[in-house]
């Protein structure tokens, strides 16, 4: 956000101050912003000529909270949201917040300090603090318990979750909902509020309600959060400051505990983890070298080629963003089937309640089948998702080629083929790239979107804003085999298959990535995936030459898939399936002590938690080192989005790259090379990539202070 563009407008009508929020694009509330609105309020509090005052958003909403670019500095400026609030509050004249699109954090607490809220029907508000390992830090866990109770602030706080102006007015969050135009009502609010000669409401001065069970409230909510990540520090300091709010000690008192809080949270490692993602995330989207104010094309109509796992789940995401799609298969069973599995999805998310059924038959109406190419003629982008198998993909794509209008999209959904020749078989490269979606296609958050080497840029750019539509988190890879994720999972995985062999078992290796933040082990997760498919791939890279020479290759995976095992859907394979719960397998083990016997691999009793994870995870980090080093990845960043959207890394620690930085860069080189030598690296498995060693280098000649945002 640009200093120049940040201010607060300030004008009277009617009697009325009306205080502007002006710091483009969100308002976020930085030190030029806050000391606008203070200074707004005090000339209005002078000024004989007002008797009340708004404050209202410029813009597409009131406020996104505070400026995140600010906490860095390891501290609040002055004038503070506690500073606003404290003085509206103690005004005479009435202050109202007239809130339309979001009041977010300290936006929502800028609106807590003032004596009434009216929003729009649609505007949204919320805490989403914990999302970025704080807390509301102005207010908001001592107001929020005030107005709307313990359990709805706790509800609200712990989840960062948004909602809507009915559900606030419900909950005594906001007054009333404008019925016409929200400043015209929140000038007569205020002005009605001037009249009434009486004290005006604060939140302060409110009993905390529910505080007579706010002990076991806190402590049921707070462990339900923690069991999905014990180690986040956030939720337990928004517990504590509840719990300090419930107390009935002074709220003033209440406000610096929480101060204290916010500060220790803020200047954490997990809060600068969360907002390098929040960063990441918003920076994944932008090409690098883009022409400026470059045309996109116009996504409209969507067709999408094979009606299986991946086809159905990639169509719903159109269905769900209100697009027309038209799914072919080869043979009509197959497209009955696929339409069925897609009505039965959504037919089981209106049983649960997650959508009404108006919303599914809606995109319902949207669907069209079809086992004839000529009606993907009108489609403005067509997706392939049929078998992962290069001639398939090749006539698939030809046929695309001729069949599309110009101007169209094609993408392919390939985990492993060559995007670069997949383009060529169209006849219209330019055309062409990668839209790799994750199982389940509708639910996963990520998009790895692969620019072939021929690839138009307006292309590129179209497909990274069509992802926004749908909800997907994009990362741009470059061609090469497994982009960014799965080629960074390969070394995870081989790791795993050597330590099984080397005596680990499947539960002590999932234990362990577990108890570091992943959210499901690698046995566990190949299990889901299924043996099968993985043992498939890697019998294609060998038979292109493409595996490491060595028969221990990931051999464990590869026998289970030749003995059937092939996860979940069989009933065994890493473990076996009592349902879907797994159950320890000894004959896991002696399937790995065999191969070990084979390959001549050592088989030990001291494999320690630590070993694993550093033997899983910075061979995975150093690949990183090697996308980057390659331009397979535009930043660090993007790898990082990669592996918390796609493959559930925990976001407390920033991503692979970010934890590196944490690490240490020469520690992280040093422990690879100490690796190596306890393996006999004949692979060059823990081989530094070339960019670790020459940043460890500079790291360690140049200890230089990081930055903090
Ligand atoms: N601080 C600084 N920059 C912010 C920001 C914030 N709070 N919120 C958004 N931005 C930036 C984004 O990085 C992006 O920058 P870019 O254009 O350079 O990429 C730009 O604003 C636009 O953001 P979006 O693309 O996300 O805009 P949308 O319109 O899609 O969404 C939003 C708007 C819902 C407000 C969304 O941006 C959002 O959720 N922002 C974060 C809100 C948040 O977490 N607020 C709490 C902050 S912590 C706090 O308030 C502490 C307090 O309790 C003391
Ligand atoms: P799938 O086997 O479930 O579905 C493939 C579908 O394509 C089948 O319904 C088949 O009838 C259809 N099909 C085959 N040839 C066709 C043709 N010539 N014309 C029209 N339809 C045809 O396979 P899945 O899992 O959906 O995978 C599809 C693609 O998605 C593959 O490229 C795979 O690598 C990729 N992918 C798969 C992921 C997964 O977890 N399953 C994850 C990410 C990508």
């Amino acid at each position: 956000m640009a200093d120049t563009d940040v201010g607060a407008g300030y004008e009277v009508r009617d009697r009325v101050a009306i205080i502007t929020l002006n710091a483009p694009p969100v308002n976020g509330l930085s030190q030029a912003l806050r000391a606008g609105i203070n200074d707004g309020l005090h000339r209005a509090h002078a000024d004989d000529g007002v008797g009340a005052v708004v404050i209202t958003g410029a813009g597409k909403m009131f406020c996104g909270g505070a400026d995140i670019n600010e906490f860095g500095s390891g501290e609040v400026t002055e004038p503070d949201v506690n500073n606003i609030c404290a003085f509206m509050e103690s005004m005479a004249k009435p202050v109202v917040a007239a809130i339309h699109g979001h009041a977010l954090g300290g936006g929502m607490e800028l609106a807590l300090g003032c004596h009434f809220r009216i929003a729009t029907k649609d505007a949204k508000i919320g805490f989403p603090e914990v999302t970025l390992g704080v807390l509301p830090g102005a207010g908001g866990t001592q107001r929020t318990p005030r107005l709307a109770g313990v359990a709805v602030a706790l509800d609200l706080i712990l989840s960062g979750r948004m909602i809507g102006a009915k559900d606030a007015q419900e909950y005594g969050l906001i007054d009333a909902v404008a019925q016409g135009d929200l400043l015209e009502d929140a000038i007569a609010l205020a002005l009605d509020a001037t009249g009434r000669g009486e004290g005006l409401p604060t939140a302060k001065a409110l009993p905390v309600k529910g505080a007579d069970t706010a002990a076991e409230t806190i402590a049921a909510a707070l462990e339900k959060v923690l069991r999905r990540a014990p180690d986040a520090q956030a939720p337990k300091a928004i517990a504590r400051c509840i719990e300090f709010a419930a107390s009935g000690k002074d709220f003033e008192e209440g406000l610096k505990f929480e101060r204290k809080e916010f500060l220790d949270l803020m200047n954490g490692t997990q809060s600068k983890a969360l907002r390098h993602l929040f960063f990441a995330e918003k920076a994944a989207v932008k090409i690098p070298n883009l022409e400026k104010d470059l045309p996109l094309r116009q996504i409209e109509r969507v067709g999408i080629i094979g009606a299986g796992t991946m086809g159905g789940g990639i169509a719903m995401n159109f269905l769900n963003a209100g697009m027309p799609v038209t799914l072919l298969e080869i043979a009509q069973d197959a497209l009955d089937r696929g339409i069925e599995k897609i009505r039965s999805t959504y037919a089981s998310n209106v049983e649960k309640g997650r959508i009404t059924q108006a919303q599914m038959d809606t995109r319902m109406a949207l669907l069209n089948g079809s086992t004839d190419y000529a009606d993907m003629a009108d489609r403005d982008l067509v997706i392939e998702a049929v078998f992962e198998n290069m001639k398939i993909k090749q006539d698939v794509c030809a046929t695309l080629g001729e069949v599309c209008k110009e101007g169209a999209i094609i993408a392919t959904n390939t985990s492993t083929l060559d995007v670069d020749i997949i383009a060529e078989a169209t006849g219209r490269p330019a055309d062409v790239l990668g839209m790799h979606f994750f199982s389940p296609a509708h639910i996963m958050r990520l998009l790895e979107v692969v620019r072939g080497a021929k690839t138009a840029p307006d292309v590129l750019a179209t497909v990274m804003q069509l992802a926004r539509r749908i909800n997907k988190v994009a990362v741009v890879s470059g061609v090469c085999y497994g982009f960014i994720g799965n080629r960074m999972l390969e070394s995870y995985l081989r790791e795993m298959d050597y330590l099984l062999m080397e005596g680990a078992t499947p539960a002590q290796l999932d234990a362990a990535l577990e108890g570091f933040g992943m959210a499901m082990g690698p046995c566990r997760m190949m299990d889901m995936a299924g043996i099968d498919v993985n043992a498939f791939v890697l019998d294609g890279r060998e038979a292109e030459g493409a595996l490491p020479d060595t028969p221990s290759y990931r051999a464990l995976v590869r026998e289970l898939g030749a003995l059937g095992r092939n996860g979940q859907k069989a009933g065994k394979g890493y473990y076996k399936y009592d349902g879907r719960t797994p159950v320890e397998d000894p004959e896991v083990n002696r399937i790995a002590a065999d191969l070990a016997a084979k390959f001549g691999i050592r088989r030990r009793n001291d494999i320690t938690d630590a070993e694993i994870c550093d033997r899983l995870l910075y061979p995975l980090i150093n690949e990183g080192f090697k996308i980057m080093e390659e331009g397979i990845a535009y930043r660090e960043g993007d790898i990082d989005v990669v592996w918390t959207a796609g493959y559930g890394w925990p976001p407390l620690t920033g991503g692979p790259m970010h934890l590196a930085e944490t690490i240490g860069l020469a520690k992280l080189r040093d422990r690879l090379v100490e690796l190596g030598k306890q393996t006999q690296d004949r692979f060059e498995f823990f081989t530094p990539a070339p960019l670790l060693s020459r940043r460890a280098d500079e790291e360690t000649s140049n200890p230089t202070e990081k930055s903090n945002a």
